[in-house]
């Protein structure tokens, strides 16, 4: 139906499907831009947003940061909470989500040291620490926008195979898989990567009001094929967002291809009709 694209409560999975991921991620990056511009623009309230790390959104963050550095839209009051931390890795070291975030996003925007909030995998409590970051995702009004990437195995944030749907904030042990993958950010040695990680969970995804979510290469069809067809499943954590009213995955033809050609055609459909 024209004139339907961009509402929330849109209740069916949308997939945004690119050439590539760079035309994915500008689809992606204008996208948030537009959301965070657009709440500025009735209200005084902060945007909420939950962001990824990993590869694959760094270039929506390469276009946010243009995009502030153009004056096409500010971070100034948004807070941001990242998705998960792995645990015993210093802040300062170069694999740490803390640098990846500050180096590729946040030295270059507008937004208030105050407002980012990322999880503290060194924490002396480790429980008090992700029940704190619940209570200040509440006490900020929640999210208003979550980013996410997935695993290859289907994972979302780090929440593994065999995470509750229902999951919240907590310490996760990593799996031998994950590690793996991840090794490549750590001299290319599993045992370099740590075991475990603090990360939101499930169900703190999908309590933002819009999730989106960003998979591309051919390294994340199997993935998205499990949890755009496949069933509702602890075993593909990313599943979950079939329960969400307002989720996105923004893909390219690579990413997609292992969904059925019908499937395929019907998400193609979809965006044609409503733009
Ligand atoms: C890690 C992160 C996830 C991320 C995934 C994929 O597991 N915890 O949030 O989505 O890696 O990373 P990449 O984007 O590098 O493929």
């Amino acid at each position: 139906m024209p004139g339907m694209t961009g509402h929330l409560n849109h209740s069916t999975m949308k997939i945004i499907i690119r050439n590539n991921s760079k035309e994915g991620s500008l689809w992606a990056a204008h996208y948030i831009a537009k959301r965070i511009n657009e709440k500025a623009a009735v209200t005084d309230k902060p945007f909420v947003i939950g962001l990824c790390t990993g590869s694959t959104p760094l270039e929506t963050y390469a276009e946010l940061i243009r995009m502030v550095k153009a004056g096409e839209v500010s971070f100034k009051n948004v807070i941001s909470f990242n998705m998960d931390e792995y645990v015993g890795l210093p802040e300062s070291h170069p694999e740490s989500y803390h640098s990846f975030m500050h180096h590729n996003l946040f030295d270059h925007i507008d937004e208030p040291k105050e407002n980012i909030h990322i999880l503290n995998g060194n924490a002396k409590d480790v429980e008090v620490e992700c029940a704190a970051y619940e209570k200040a995702i509440v006490d900020a009004g929640g999210f208003d926008l979550f980013l996410g990437g997935v695993g290859e195995d289907g994972h979302i944030a780090f929440n593994e195979p065999f995470s509750s749907l229902q999951s919240r904030t907590r310490v996760v042990t990593l799996t031998q898989d994950t590690r793996e993958v991840n090794a490549r950010f750590f001299d290319g040695d599993p045992s370099k990567v740590p075991a475990q990680a603090l990360t939101v969970g499930v169900a703190t995804v999908l309590s933002a009001k819009e999730v989106v979510i960003l998979a591309f290469g051919s390294k994340k069809a199997r993935a998205l094929q499990a949890a755009i067809e496949g069933p509702m499943s602890h075993y593909c954590t990313l599943s979950g967002l079939q329960n969400h009213p307002a989720g996105t995955i923004v893909c390219d033809e690579n990413s997609i291809g292992e969904v059925k050609v019908s499937s395929y055609r019907y998400f193609k459909a979809v965006e044609a009709a409503e733009s």
